[in-house]
């Protein structure tokens, strides 16, 4: 009989994600910190490209066969990182890639809170390839019977049975509504229930993961219309860290619905689940560009950079926050 161990097999699942968990925090790493060094520029495009370049970058470093499901858009229209793109060494697992490498471009160009890089990374075939348009969204986080809010009800009868579920008056739930015009109805339906509002100029990746931790952010539900990609990856976080999240595309001209279509889209009024959006394990993270009340921004001192990040595996639930001080600075190619 053989004294050697033997070799501990583990599911492709399991692999990706306990080698690749602390992988994808480089990624967003060195994404943040390129965006971060035009912060303030009033310039969304440079910005959005220098974090784009430097995801890429890390993304092709990475033991992956991995294809970007969600990206920075269409084959046609954006050159790097777009939908369908092949990422990685060409070797390992093979993984759906979905990245937003500056959400908040104009956070950023503005140098105000909130903006963040981040991507997230499932089992091929398991993320939705979502076109670049609209989706009208509802999350609240853990804690709650499942179908407790739904996406066709409409926002005074969710704050109601939100507020049931939790315990309280609709007066002690605050909703989180990314500050638009198309938002105007929603808002004031929201405030006739009794509920408080909170608007944001930008970012709602982090705005439904607020809904995570109401103890702490003060908001208990996300409401409204964003990106479709955002929507997705925002999913993949609430994945990880619990929380219930619907979604529909809104496909609202003929062009639109044969871009889903082509996308494999069959439905074009589907109301997604989080678990539709996000069918298996996935991995996300998120790394601050601008100071925010998730993640601060990336600091730049005279040899050091400091970096916040937050990643989060759904197959275990954890998430870990990692302040990363990096010294190798010609690994980030500033100019
Ligand atoms: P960008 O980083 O692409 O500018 O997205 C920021 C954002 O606020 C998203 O968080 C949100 O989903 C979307 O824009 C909303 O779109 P719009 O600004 O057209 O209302």
């Amino acid at each position: 009989m053989s004294t050697k161990a033997s070799p501990i097999t583990i599911q492709p699942s399991q692999a990706l994600e306990r080698i690749l968990s602390l992988e994808i925090v480089r990624v967003t790493e060195r994404a943040a910190v390129a965006a971060a060094g035009l912060r303030g520029r009033g310039n969304e495009m440079a910005a959005d490209q220098a974090a784009v370049d430097a995801m890429r970058r890390e993304l092709n470093n990475l033991p992956i066969f991995g294809t970007v499901v969600i990206g920075e858009g269409e084959r046609d229209e954006a050159p790097m990182l777009f939908i369908g793109e092949e990422v990685g060494r060409r070797t390992g697992a093979k993984v759906d890639i979905a990245v937003d490498p500056l959400e908040g471009t104009t956070l950023c160009a503005k140098n105000m809170p909130g903006a963040i890089a981040t991507m997230a990374m499932a089992e091929a075939g398991t993320l939705l390839n979502a076109p670049d348009v609209y989706m009208e969204k509802i999350a609240i986080g853990p804690g709650y019977p499942k179908g407790v809010v739904d996406l066709d009800a409409s926002p005074e009868a969710n704050i109601v049975a939100l507020a049931k579920a939790k315990g309280v008056k609709p007066a002690e739930i605050t909703a989180l509504v990314l500050e638009r015009p198309r938002h105007a109805d929603i808002i004031a339906a929201v405030r006739k229930s009794g509920a408080a509002v909170r608007l944001i100029t930008d970012g709602d990746v982090a705005g439904v993961i607020h809904t995570a931790d109401p103890v702490n952010t003060g908001i208990d539900i996300y409401l409204g219309t964003g990106g479709a990609p955002e929507g997705v990856l925002a999913a993949a976080a609430l994945r990880c860290i619990g929380g219930q999240m619907q979604g529909r595309l809104l496909l609202d001209n003929e062009e639109k619905r044969e871009r889903a279509a082509k996308m494999g889209v069959k439905d074009p009024r589907k109301k997604y689940t989080m678990e539709d959006m996000v069918r298996g394990d996935c991995l996300f993270a998120a790394t601050g560009v601008t100071d925010g009340s998730m993640l601060r921004g990336v600091r730049f001192g005279r040899d050091v950079i400091e970096t916040d990040t937050v990643v989060m595996r759904s197959a275990t639930g954890t998430v870990r926050w990692i302040r990363a001080e990096h010294r190798q600075l010609d690994k980030f190619h500033l100019d």
